[in-house]
């Protein structure tokens, strides 16, 4: 028996570039699953791809917006096409563009609402029809500790999140009795680019964050990446429209005075 968990699944991964995308793709691969990392940005696409090859893995690369239904849907049927299947479909692609609620633009209200929650949907129910029709699958959206507790100049970023988390729990009721099921990663602080490009202070961002979670340390890409592996795997196959906090602890806890 191979030990390979997710071995000849195959699965798309939004915003598999770079960051908590690239940790996830470079995992679902070592599992043995045969990876599509779609990206808005093809180039880092392609470098993990390379990486994924080089250690004997299977993945193409593919330029996809996740703001247009036409984009994905041409991923989703390329797919599978190509491989006669999608079995799992992350969602990692986002933006974080922090700023006081009082100074929000219209057009920065407008992204967040186009990339995080329009681009989950598009890519949540194009998979999900595909999947319905084979009568299995796993998708998996990206929330955030953000869309559960609030955080200041995070409204607009903060409020797509929160809108992800409904979503996921909205379609779950829906498409479960076809086999097919959807729950949301929500990662606490783990500094890829999109965190040190949207804290400005990331001196000041990080004691903040770091008095807040029991566990003391920020996130790995690789932490993320596991929780995505798990909801993935046949271990999973009775978890629907769950939130998977993956945060050291930051959403359970409140007041901590150290006294213990
Ligand atoms: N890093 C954190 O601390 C953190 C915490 C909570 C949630 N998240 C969420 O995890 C996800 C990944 O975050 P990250 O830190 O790896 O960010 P990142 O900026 O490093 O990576 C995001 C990727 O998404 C791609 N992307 C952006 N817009 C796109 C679009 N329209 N279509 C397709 N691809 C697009 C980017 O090109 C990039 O490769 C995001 O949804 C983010 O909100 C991150």
């Amino acid at each position: 028996m191979s030990d390979q968990r997710l071995e000849d699944r195959v699965a798309i991964v939004t915003g598999g570039g770079r960051g908590l995308g690239k940790a996830t793709s470079l995992r679902f691969a070592r599992e043995g699953a045969v990876v599509v990392v779609a990206d808005l940005d093809k180039e880092p696409a392609d470098g993990v791809v390379q990486e994924i090859r080089s250690n004997g893995g299977r993945a193409s690369a593919v330029a996809m917006d996740v703001t247009k239904r036409d984009d994905v849907e041409n991923v989703v049927s390329s797919t599978v096409s190509e491989h006669r299947r999608l079995d799992v479909m992350v969602t990692f692609a986002g933006v974080a563009l922090f700023g006081p609620a009082m100074e929000c633009t219209d057009e920065m209200w407008q992204r967040h609402l186009d990339v995080n929650l329009t681009g989950t949907f598009l890519c949540a129910q194009i998979a999900a029809r595909q999947m319905i029709q084979q009568k299995s699958g796993r998708i998996i959206t990206v929330s955030s500790i953000m869309g559960q507790r609030s955080g200041d100049r995070r409204m607009a970023y903060g409020t797509t999140k929160g809108a992800v988390i409904a979503l996921t729990k909205h379609m779950s009721g829906e498409i479960a009795p076809h086999g097919v099921t959807i729950n949301s990663i929500a990662p606490g602080p783990v500094m890829t680019k999109m965190w040190l490009e949207a804290n400005t202070d990331v001196e000041a961002s990080e004691s903040t964050y770091l008095r807040g979670i029991p566990m003391g340390r920020f996130g790995q890409p690789e932490d993320v990446a596991n929780a995505a592996f798990f909801l993935a795997s046949d271990d999973c196959s009775w978890i629907t429209g769950h939130v998977l906090n993956v945060d050291g602890g930051f959403i359970a806890t409140g007041v901590r005075d150290g006294i213990f």
